[in-house]
Parts: C-alpha cells; structure tokens; sequence
C-alpha cells in the first residue's frame, strides 16, 4: 500500500494578493507567484495552498466568492492559472485551491438574483422576517456587529460582512453547486482543497437566540448535518484516484470535536489549531501536541500542524509578546519583544518540522516575518477592525506585502511602490532572496529542515526525558529533535545537531537557550 503524499506533506500557503506582483499593479497574481516557483522548489515545499483568487469585490480578499469558476481578472485569470497549475506540476509539486461554502458574495449571481425577487433564489439563502425592527435573532457576525442585514421587508443572515450571504445548506441545491464546483476544479488538475469554515454551513433549524455568551455560537456551527457533506466530499474526491485532499478549516471547543471531522470516510485533513494558540511554554506545547497525537490518531487521520497563517498574527510577534494586554490567543497585543520572538518562532516551527504528520507554512514564516503591528488606521482594510470599530485591529498586519529584496521600490514585492498594504521601512530588513544561501538565516533553517525531513522517512514519536521542564526532546525515526523554552543552554549526548534553530555556527554537545535542534538518534 502507497502511503497518501500529503500525510507527510509540506504545504506553503499563498496569500496571492500579497506574494508577488508580475504587472506592476501593486496587487500580487499568478504570474508573480509563477515567477518564483523556483524558490519554492529549492525551499523544498511538496506543494502549495492558494487562498481564493476568483472573482470577487474583495469585502473580505476573495472569501467573498462573485464566481466560483472562474479566476478573477487581476490575477490573470484562467489562462495565467493553468500555465501556473502546469509550471506547478512539472516541479512535482501539488497545487490546492481554497472552497468557501459556507457563503458567497452579494454580487454572486444567486444572490443579486434573490434580491431581485427570484424565489427560487432567495431559498438558497436564509431570509426571515425581523422581530419589529429587529433583526430575526440575537447571532453576532464573527467580524463584529449583527450578523443580518435587511434587504426589503426581511433580512438575510451573514456569518461575517454583509457582502458575504450565508448559503441555505438545507436546500439540496447549494449542495448539488458545490459537487459541481468540486469538479470544475479537479477536472482541470487541482490536487485538493482547503475548506473555508469547513465546520459552518448549517445552522440550527430553528435560527432560535444564543444564550451563550460572546464568542464561539454553537447554534452557527458544528451542528451534526455538516458530516453529511464532507462524507460527500470525500467520495467525490476519492472517486478521481488521483489522491486529492481536503483540509478543513474547523475552529471547534475541542479536539475530540475536531476528530470527528476526520473519521476514516470524511475530510483527510483539518488544521490543528490546539497548537497555534499555546503562548511559548514547554509544558503547554507538550499537551497539546500529546492531544493532537492521541485524539487525531485514533481516527486514522495524522495531524494537520501549522503556527501560522492569514488570519493571525505572524508568529515572530506572536509568540514575542512578553506582556499580554488584549486581543485573543491568535492576535494577541501587548509588549512584544521582536528579537525574542523571531528565536522563539524559529524553534517552534522546527520543532513542528519533526512532527508526525503534514504542516502548513505561511508564506514569509520561513524569513521569520514579524506582524505589521502598528498599520495606520486608515491603510486597515480588513472588515474586522472596519465592523469593530478599531477595537480589533484585525488580521491586515499578516498580509503586507513580502519582501523579497533588501531595497527597490517595494522590496521586490512589485514594480509599484504603492502596494496595496504599505509596507514599512523595516521590511527589507528580512527580505527572502538576502536570507537565501546566507548560513544561519531562518529561509536556510526551513530549507535544511525541509531537506533532511525528506531523507528520513518518519515514524511514530517517542518523548524522551530531559530532566528540565522547560525542555522537550522526542525520537522519531533516526532523529532527535530537543527544544529549550527557556534561556539556559541544555547539554545533551548527540554532537553537532543537522540543523538548528539558532542563527549561529552549532556547538556540540549543547543546545542554546530558546532554539531547537534536530540530531542524528
Ligand atoms: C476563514 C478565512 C478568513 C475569512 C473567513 C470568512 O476563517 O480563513 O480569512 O475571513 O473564513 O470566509
């Protein structure tokens, strides 16, 4: 039996928008993210996630979907997607697109349809009666505010902006869309999905009031009916024996929910976010990871690492605030101490390059890029800091454009200077083609990382003992991989480690405070 290339794989997640401009326009597309295939290549990623780059108004940066079909213009279209689907495949890497099922855009043919009266149209939607001037219930949008918005006499529910309708999953209509949506796309070549909230679609029958409290509303998601639909998934998938995966997007209260998403006949794949949420604590790592392991496993499935992506903070900022102050786990504010963070980032992420199981890396995570934290108000474009009300800056400080180069009018980013999030001056300071070849930089780390990872083929995890509580160390396969939380060096019996996390020359025989090493077992 062959075993699936994407239970061990490397995925890089593409924010297009904000990775590479090939004309100029200040906005990244598919011939600048095709123009640096060969980077990619030599970092040694199996493959690539694309966030969503249909047709869209951009209310929230293509999640709100105008034509699920179809690539939008600024990017090039669907002739620039298959010449990069093709350039994708002849490097031997895989390419998955992002589905977003759980709404669409308002300028979405179906919906401008329902507004215009069509009840056909409107049923695939979910339309009610206010109470009085009210909306139908008290459900808050995840962006902030109320999550309906009328429309005439009635409202329509929107999970997140107004410019993003929920869809009626209990209409076999939206379903029937979705299969065809799905083949459209494999049709043409795709390797699989990433699934947008793939734990949403259905809401309670009843749409009554939530009563419990700000924050995660069981009655908007994870409600049993949404198995059925990856079940179909799976098959769909299955049915084209080209190996696809599906990875959900599933933010639920506990791991043993999220395991129920991965049972043998749904998704193959769904993030672990138990472990992007932990603060820089040994014994907090450790849980969470031992919960991934155990609660996923026992499904079958391997667990879904990633630290980092377009919805949270860089993890170099992240995982560097020193002094909490607000914000949640994911985009936490505070004191953050940058140079801490970078070296705390870097051994995270290759403590989770020794993990059983795939990881996602977020494009600029392998150039230790720290959050934009301090964007001007009005540069913010993100609807969660617009529908707040500045209260949460939102998730803008994660997209700002890479940089690629040291200097040039956008660090490499564009030909325009006038990118469409300014970058600050400092960003050149981690620009990703000065790291390339340079010996201790964290693009080296990942691409060392990357390499070795290949060579030695895994296996399960063993915890070794390590006599201090603020350092991890584990067996896999031929490898040891030992972390030291805190600042004191640890002495270990393994030589010169194959890659480490700190930026100088490796010493033998120790491991620096805040960095991870890997060693030969
Ligand atoms: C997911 C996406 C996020 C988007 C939201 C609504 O959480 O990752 O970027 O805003 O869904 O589609």
């Amino acid at each position: 039996m062959t075993t699936s290339w994407w239970r061990e794989a490397v995925i890089y997640q593409v924010y297009l928008r904000s990775f590479a401009d090939s004309d100029g326009d200040g906005l990244g597309d598919l011939d600048g993210l095709r123009s640096r295939l060969d980077y990619l290549q030599a970092l040694g990623v199996d493959g690539i996630w694309l966030n969503p780059c249909y047709p869209s108004p951009d209310r929230d940066h293509g999640y709100d979907v105008a034509d699920y079909v179809d690539i939008d213009a600024r990017y090039g279209g669907l002739p620039a997607f298959d010449r990069l689907l093709a350039d994708v495949h002849a490097r031997g890497m895989k390419l998955l697109m992002d589905l977003v099922p759980n709404h669409c855009s308002s300028d979405h043919a179906w919906f401008q349809a329902a507004l215009a009266g069509d009840q056909d149209a409107r049923d695939r939607f979910i339309f009610r009666k206010g109470r009085g001037d009210d909306p139908p219930n008290n459900w808050q949008s995840v962006f902030g505010g109320p999550a309906w918005t009328r429309a005439g006499d009635d409202w329509y529910l929107h999970s997140f902006d107004p410019g993003q309708p929920d869809f009626n999953w209990r209409n076999p209509e939206v379903g029937a869309y979705f299969e065809d949506v799905l083949r459209f796309w494999f049709d043409r070549g795709v390797d699989g999905f990433r699934i947008d909230v793939a734990h949403m679609l259905f809401k309670h029958v009843d749409l009554p009031d939530w009563t419990g409290g700000s924050g995660y509303n069981g009655l908007a998601q994870n409600r049993p009916e949404v198995h059925d639909v990856h079940r179909r998934w799976r098959k769909l998938a299955d049915s084209y024996g080209r190996d696809l995966t599906l990875v959900g997007e599933i933010w639920v209260p506990t791991v043993a929910d999220l395991a129920l998403y991965l049972r043998p006949d749904e998704l193959p794949q769904a993030f672990f976010f138990d472990l992007l949420v932990r603060p820089w604590d040994a014994t907090l790592f450790r849980a969470s990871i031992t919960r991934g392991l155990e609660e996923i496993a026992a499904t079958g499935a391997v667990v879904t690492w990633t630290l980092a992506n377009h919805d949270v903070h860089r993890t170099a900022s992240r995982l560097g605030v020193v002094e909490h102050t607000s914000g949640p786990p994911t985009r936490p504010r505070g004191v953050v101490d940058t140079a801490l963070g970078i070296r705390r980032a870097r051994a995270a992420v290759l403590l989770e390059l020794a993990l059983p199981g795939s990881v996602y890396l977020y494009q600029g995570e392998e150039a230790a890029l720290p959050e934009v934290l301090d964007l001007p108000d009005d540069a913010r474009q993100d609807p969660t800091f617009l529908r707040t009300g500045g209260a949460e800056v939102g998730r803008d400080g994660c997209r700002v454009p890479l940089p690629w180069t040291t200097d040039g009018p956008s660090f490499g980013f564009s030909s325009s200077a006038d990118t469409w999030l300014p970058q600050p001056p400092w960003f050149g300071d981690y620009a990703i083609e000065s790291q390339a070849g340079v010996a201790g930089s964290a693009v080296e780390m990942h691409r060392a990382a990357l390499a070795i990872r290949r060579a030695h083929p895994g296996g399960e995890l063993e915890w070794l003992e390590t006599g201090r509580e603020d350092v991890l160390a584990f067996r896999r396969g031929g490898l040891v991989c030992v972390t030291v939380f805190g600042p004191e060096p640890h002495t270990v019996p393994y030589g010169t480690p194959l890659v480490s996390s700190d930026a100088d020359e490796p010493a033998e025989g120790s491991v620096p405070g805040v960095t991870t090493a890997w060693f030969q077992a």
